[in-house]
């Protein structure tokens, strides 16, 4: 496949309702969310055209819902990343977010991954975790505060980003109809095309995948040119 992105992102919208149509509580809908997003990454991971992918697991303004509901959503993530540590593929995963308000069991585990596939050579894998796109370029302006007096560019905020391993986001995805952005990676997303479709991301397989690609390869990026 030709003209494929390099960089694909995720925001996987949609749980609770595909949970809610179905009758079925609403940590199933997740609980199927988090299926769905070990499958795409392997999917993903065999596509050779594709290096980076970025997925919104759980935003900054996520913390606003119920306790029960964090819980469920991080015990699942414990578990999609306790699955892939022993799989050992060579996907490289790289956390995004600020780690410091999960279990300190968590955090752990989520760092050792990280440690652990720093040497792969496949896909890398951006999991945004307690992450926001606003808090990530702030997070680069205060490093840049320390580091330098003169006047900064858009490239040293690029290379100071949390999100700074990988370039720009050229498609995103965003599942269940929403068109926002949510405070995503805003940084990245400046030119990127966008993909809304209607399904939630429980409902999402490879044949979408696969369409949504097709999808893609039918944009005419123009980057403002002619
Ligand atoms: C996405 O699904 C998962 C997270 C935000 C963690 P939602 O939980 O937002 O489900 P909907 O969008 O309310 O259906
Ligand atoms: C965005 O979805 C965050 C994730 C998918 C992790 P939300 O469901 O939290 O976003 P809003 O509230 O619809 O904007
Ligand atoms: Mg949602």
């Amino acid at each position: 496949m030709q003209n494929l992105p390099t960089h694909i992102a995720f925001i996987m919208d949609g749980n609770r309702r595909w949970a809610k149509r179905r009758g079925l509580p609403r940590d199933y809908g997740h609980k199927k969310g988090a299926e769905v997003l070990a499958d795409t990454i392997k999917n993903l991971a065999n596509i050779k055209e594709i290096k980076f992918a970025s997925f919104f697991a759980f935003s900054t303004e996520n913390w606003k819902r119920d306790e029960s509901e964090i819980s469920a959503i991080f015990s699942l993530v414990d578990e999609v990343f306790s699955k892939f540590e022993k799989q050992n593929l060579n996907i490289r995963f790289k956390m995004v977010g600020d780690l410091s308000k999960f279990s300190p069991e968590l955090q752990q585990k989520l760092i050792k991954i990280e440690e652990n596939s720093k040497n792969n050579d496949g896909l890398t894998v951006l999991v945004a975790l307690s992450y926001g796109g606003r808090e990530d370029v702030v997070f680069a302006v205060n490093k840049l505060m320390k580091a330098k007096k003169s006047a900064v560019t858009s490239e040293d905020i690029a290379k100071n980003l949390q999100t700074a391993c990988a370039p720009d986001i050229d498609f995103l995805i965003r599942t269940s109809g929403e068109m926002r952005l949510s405070n995503f990676m805003l940084y990245k997303l400046a030119y990127s095309e966008l993909y809304f479709p209607k399904y939630a991301w429980p409902s999402f397989n490879k044949k979408r995948l696969l369409k949504a690609l097709k999808i893609y390869k039918k944009r005419n990026r123009r980057f403002g040119g002619n």
